[in-house]
């Protein structure tokens, strides 16, 4: 597997016009999951069923695999004031990061079920959460893969986050 690093190349800068390639992958057949992945998957699935989401009727579960084996799970979690609300993937990071802060995070899982219609498409984590999981790759300085599927269907994997957010902010502007 390689990491490919979407950020500006300033020796590039010299050309008007760039392309950027994303590399995914759509698994249809589930034998194509090794049991690590299948069961991250089967994790977040779980997650789903301690969502609360009375507003969005939107239940997202992430199961996040770290390096020592251990695997936390988390789900999201709404509120009247919707910005005090959190999605799955921040649920889990956090508590993963929060007790097992040396360890890297290895992969990703992301599952969702809608209360009044089948999901049947990958579930792509939001921007915030792109943002979030950017910062943990870059301090492990290790990919994170991602798992998304929907409450059945294909399942995207990805290889890393910043394919997922090219031209993301890096806290590197901060510290220099
Ligand atoms: N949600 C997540 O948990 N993860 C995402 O990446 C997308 C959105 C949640 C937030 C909210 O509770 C509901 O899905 C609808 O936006």
């Amino acid at each position: 597997m390689h990491f490919i690093l979407y950020f500006p190349n300033l020796k590039a800068f010299g050309l008007k016009e760039k392309t950027l390639e994303h590399h995914y992958t759509i698994i249809t057949d589930t034998q194509e999951l090794s049991d690590s992945e299948l069961n991250l998957l089967k994790q977040a699935w779980e997650a789903t069923a301690t969502s609360y989401s009375p507003y969005s009727r939107f239940a997202v579960g992430a199961a996040v695999l770290l390096e020592n084996g251990v695997i936390i799970t988390g789900s999201n979690q709404e509120n009247a004031s919707f910005p005090v609300g959190s999605c799955a993937e921040r649920v889990a990071v956090h508590f993963a990061k929060a007790q097992y802060p040396e360890e890297a995070i290895i992969m990703i899982a992301i599952r969702a079920k809608k209360a009044d219609h089948p999901i049947i498409q990958p579930v792509t984590p939001c921007g915030a959460c792109r943002q979030l999981l950017i910062e943990v790759e870059h301090q492990q300085k290790k990919p994170i893969i991602l798992l998304l599927q929907g409450e059945s269907g294909p399942v995207m994997r990805i290889g890393g986050v910043k394919i997922l957010l090219p031209f993301y902010f890096s806290g590197d502007v901060l510290l220099s």
